[in-house]
């Protein structure tokens, strides 16, 4: 039976101490849910939000991590940093990484098998964009970013892979993908994972959704076969927004 989740993606918002009292009103509010919980935070927020939740029901994500192990890398932060923090995930391959700080993917390659090697779940994010959504191009854009990226990955490396579908244009847009199209994009990527590790893999894999999903679509969203949860951008900023997506898994 995979795990469901539901996971928040701060992106750069939230000040240290913004962020410090969304944790806490969160971290009161999420006694026993029936997902697993995630947020993702900027770098800097990620050792004392870890502290913060520390036996708490949620789980701490950074939002990205370096491509090389250590060194002189100015401004980078590695994957080992980030696991010392007490984070245990880290999102990568995000559409607003790929797109303005061009992540490319052997990059994300890289980045995945740092950060496996490291002690790191991975919330993978795939999606195509809207030209090639409407060049009815959606399935082999994905198809793409998983070889070019996680396909190289073991067996046993994959069990801590989480994929997100994220349509790049439904990512802070409002324009959600309909539980349909979501669900035929989603059954495709499962296929592919079946293919390349097994049906018994695949079923256990995590699939979120990712794209203005809030606490008015998510359930609708949820109900689907194919979607385990949702990668949550906008409404992860507001806690009772977040909390009712989590009710709503
Ligand atoms: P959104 O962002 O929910 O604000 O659309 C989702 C994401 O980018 O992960």
């Amino acid at each position: 039976m995979r795990t469901r989740m539901v996971a928040g993606n701060w992106k750069m918002n939230k000040n240290l101490q913004e962020g410090v009292a969304l944790a806490t009103e969160l971290k009161e509010a999420v006694k026993n849910p029936n997902c697993a919980v995630v947020i993702g935070t900027p770098f800097i927020h990620l050792a004392t939000v870890a502290e913060l939740l520390k036996g708490s029901a949620i789980k701490v994500a950074a939002e990205n991590c370096a491509d090389h192990e250590k060194g002189a890398y100015t401004g980078e932060v590695s994957a080992e940093m980030v696991k010392s923090t007490g984070a245990e995930y880290v999102i990568l391959g995000h559409s607003e990484r790929r797109q303005y700080y061009a992540e490319s993917y052997e990059m994300l390659a890289e980045k995945t098998r740092l950060a496996l090697a490291n002690g790191l779940k991975v919330i993978f994010c795939i999606g195509e964009v809207k030209e090639e959504r409407e060049a009815g191009k959606q399935n082999e854009v994905v198809k793409a970013q998983l070889e070019g990226s996680v396909f190289g990955l073991s067996a046993e490396e994959w069990k801590n892979i989480t994929l997100a579908y994220e349509p790049v244009w439904a990512i802070g847009t409002g324009l959600t993908a309909t539980p349909a199209q979501a669900q035929e994009i989603h059954a495709y990527i499962r296929g592919l994972v079946a293919e390349k590790y097994g049906k018994a893999a695949a079923d256990d894999t995590t699939i979120l959704y990712g794209g203005s999903c809030n606490e008015k679509n998510a359930a609708e969203l949820f109900a689907c076969p194919d979607i385990d949860g949702g990668l949550i951008g906008g409404a992860a900023l507001v806690a009772e927004k977040f909390l009712a997506i989590i009710a709503a898994r």
